[in-house]
């Protein structure tokens, strides 16, 4: 029998989602909910589904076996206790939410329900990230590099620092969270944001345009993340993550293994691998195992604790220690 899967939101992400899962056997897109209702309709109208404006009307009329949650980070909390509610699968795309309690509250819920959850956070699903944890296996991590540089996303509620969060908060989550996957957790954060353009060329925009996090590690390592929304046509997107024997570079789909002795081992995207983080799902359902996710919301919960203690050290100008949560 065919996983059957519901949509909120079905925007520019679910839109991706849609896609691989369409290229995926036993899996059925049947419902799709959005507040735009010519979203949900174009979405119904191509997969063959009934389209919702109200996503708890959806959760009533259909018989879901699971529901991808692609909504911007302001719009969680009544959604996900939803859903809770009917004990039903939650694929949440990241960040889980745009604060802190909210996304507590959700994890004791999700926590108590034993229900399955994964989140978008699929830079961990790529080769290159597959091949650097096991290359670091056994290695003394001395420090990681990341950056998520670029222009200024298009959708409307990015520039609202209320609504997204933030650059850190919303976008460079993805190297925050690979930072912790693959070197572990980190305890503390210190950060410098600044806003130097976007707010004269973006109306209405609150957010901060360049950035830089310095992170200690449990381990004893350090990071350093460096952000902007700045730049036109150009970008540096990833994360380097150094030891005394080897370096492994992760570049968004592709990487490399660089020992110090020895030929540096290029890792290009294995095919299909724009799939792995939605299969994991469909997968985690049909097995009912929930460790088949790399990322689940327990997990991601930390990785917002860490964006949001970055956000913190910015405003206050201080080390800041990251809460365990
Ligand atoms: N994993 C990734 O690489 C990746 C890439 C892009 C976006 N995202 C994340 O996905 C989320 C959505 O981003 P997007 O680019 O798709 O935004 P979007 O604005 O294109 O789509 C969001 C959709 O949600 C709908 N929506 C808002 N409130 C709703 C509600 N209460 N019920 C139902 N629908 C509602 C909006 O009408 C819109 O169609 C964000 O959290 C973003 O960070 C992740």
């Amino acid at each position: 029998m065919a996983v059957k899967i519901g949509f909120i939101g079905s925007g520019g992400i679910a839109g991706h989602h849609m896609r691989q899962l369409d290229t995926q056997k036993g899996v059925r897109m049947v419902a799709f909910a959005d507040v735009d209702m010519a979203r949900a309709q174009a979405c119904a109208d191509h997969y063959k589904g009934r389209a919702y404006q109200d996503y708890r009307a959806m959760l009533d009329a259909e018989e879901l076996d699971g529901v991808f949650i692609c909504t911007p980070p302001h719009v969680h909390g009544d959604i996900e206790f939803a859903c809770i509610e009917r004990k039903l699968p939650m694929f949440i795309e990241k960040p889980i939410a745009n604060n802190l309690p909210t996304a507590k509250k959700i994890a004791r819920a999700v926590a108590e329900a034993g229900i399955i959850t994964a989140v978008g956070y699929h830079w961990r699903y790529i080769q290159a990230s597959v091949e650097a944890r096991k290359a670091l296996k056994g290695q003394t991590i001395c420090m990681a590099v990341g950056s998520w540089c670029g222009g200024f996303p298009g959708v409307p509620w990015w520039r609202r620092k209320d609504q997204g969060g933030g650059q850190n908060i919303e976008q460079t989550t993805h190297i925050f969270d690979l930072l912790r996957y693959l070197c572990g957790e980190v305890t503390h954060v210190q950060a410098i944001y600044a806003r130097r353009i976007m707010h004269t060329r973006m109306k209405g925009s609150t957010v901060e345009d360049v950035g830089t996090t310095n992170l200690k590690l449990a381990s004893g390592a350090i990071a350093s993340i460096t952000n902007c929304c700045c730049a036109r046509n150009w970008g540096m997107v990833g994360l380097k993550v150094i030891t005394h024997d080897l370096v492994c570079e992760i570049d968004g789909s592709d990487g490399a293994i660089i020992p110090a002795e020895g030929a540096r081992r290029q890792i290009p995207a294995a095919e299909g691998q724009a799939a792995r983080v939605s299969a994991a799902f469909i997968n985690a359902i049909k097995r009912g195992n929930p460790a088949l996710v790399a990322s689940d919301y327990a997990d991601a919960l930390k990785t917002l604790a860490v964006t949001i203690a970055a956000a913190q050290a910015a405003e206050s100008k201080e080390l800041v220690r990251v809460p365990r949560v």
